[in-house]
């Protein structure tokens, strides 16, 4: 009887001792609450699969306005995907009340700069560090309000992520507050009514990380044609501030192709780097393609 107790808490000494200081339960949704800097209180849920990767690949899956990571968690395939290719989703959670997230103040849009986007980034870079993950397989996407963050995501921290696919979201500061004011909404944006060229919408990325010349996240945007809370004008605005960053031609793009990924859905190629789906008749949010985004990751 003493051996078997000896032997059972030396083996769970064992499995514990094998996630190291990570108190993460493989298989289940866990809060971290201690991974180095967090200039803002958005918290750290992480799901590590049972089947993890020798070297996991890292998704960042960010809620919608009035959600939570637990909401996002069992919204999403994410984790049940996470479980079929051995990567890692991490859900941030809002710290905000509506728990929108911040993608107004000058903090949250720029590197570095100690807004929620900054916290984000830490949470990545903590997983990548303790999981050994693979740096080149490190991934955001969201939907609405978690959308309009993976583009700030995507402007402040290219060095992070290799691709971004966006649910349903506006361009990388198109949500700016012009007092500054964090987590602040802006209907001008949401109603589709702020334009600008490709050049002025891609200085406002670039303007984010100055000075930054790396390489960049491969972009895909989906928009419902349908969506009157962030007005599908937003779709062209985002598909302008790409193309601009990328040097792509907004106006002459590679391909258009119809009914592609579905009936409805229309898929504009502006280069290699830069996609948008168009959604025909689909409202706020464009439901998430598990199955696709997995192949624009890499994965399948
Ligand atoms: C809303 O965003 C636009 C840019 O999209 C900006 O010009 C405007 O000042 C913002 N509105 C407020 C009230 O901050």
């Amino acid at each position: 009887m003493r051996l078997l107790t000896l032997l059972t808490s030396y083996l769970s000494f064992a499995a514990a001792a094998t996630i190291g200081k990570r108190a993460v339960t493989p298989g289940a949704l866990t809060q971290v609450t201690s991974f180095g800097k967090q200039p803002t209180a958005a918290a750290f849920y992480i799901y590590v699969p049972k089947k993890l990767a020798a070297t996991p690949g890292v998704i960042v899956a960010i809620h919608f306005c009035t959600g939570t990571a637990q909401a996002y968690y069992s919204g999403s395939p994410y984790h049940t995907l996470a479980e079929q290719y051995g990567f890692i989703v991490i859900y941030p959670s809002s710290p905000h009340s509506g728990t929108c997230w911040d993608v107004s103040s000058k903090q949250t849009l720029s590197h570095e700069g100690g807004g929620d986007s900054n916290t984000i980034a830490n949470m990545v870079k903590w997983t990548i560090t303790e999981y050994k993950a693979d740096a080149s397989k490190v991934f955001v996407t969201g939907s609405s309000s978690g959308a309009m963050m993976t583009n700030v995501m995507a402007a402040t921290y290219p060095d992070l992520f290799k691709a971004a696919i966006v649910y349903s979201g506006v361009g990388a500061g198109c949500f700016v507050s012009s007092s500054g004011a964090i987590d602040a909404w802006n209907s001008t944006c949401a109603n589709g009514q702020s334009s600008a060229t490709p050049a002025a919408w891609a200085k406002v990325v670039t303007n984010m990380y100055p000075g930054y010349s790396g390489s960049r996240p491969k972009m895909q945007v989906y928009h419902g044609s349908a969506d009157t809370t962030l007005r599908p004008q937003n779709y062209a605005e985002t598909m302008k501030q790409w193309a601009g960053v990328f040097g792509y031609n907004y106006n002459k793009p590679e391909s258009t192709k119809a009914s592609d990924p579905q009936s409805g859905y229309t898929r504009t190629v502006y280069g290699p780097s830069v996609q948008g789906i168009y959604a025909q008749g689909v409202g706020h949010t464009v439901p998430i393609r598990g199955a696709d985004d997995m192949k624009f990751f890499g994965f399948a």
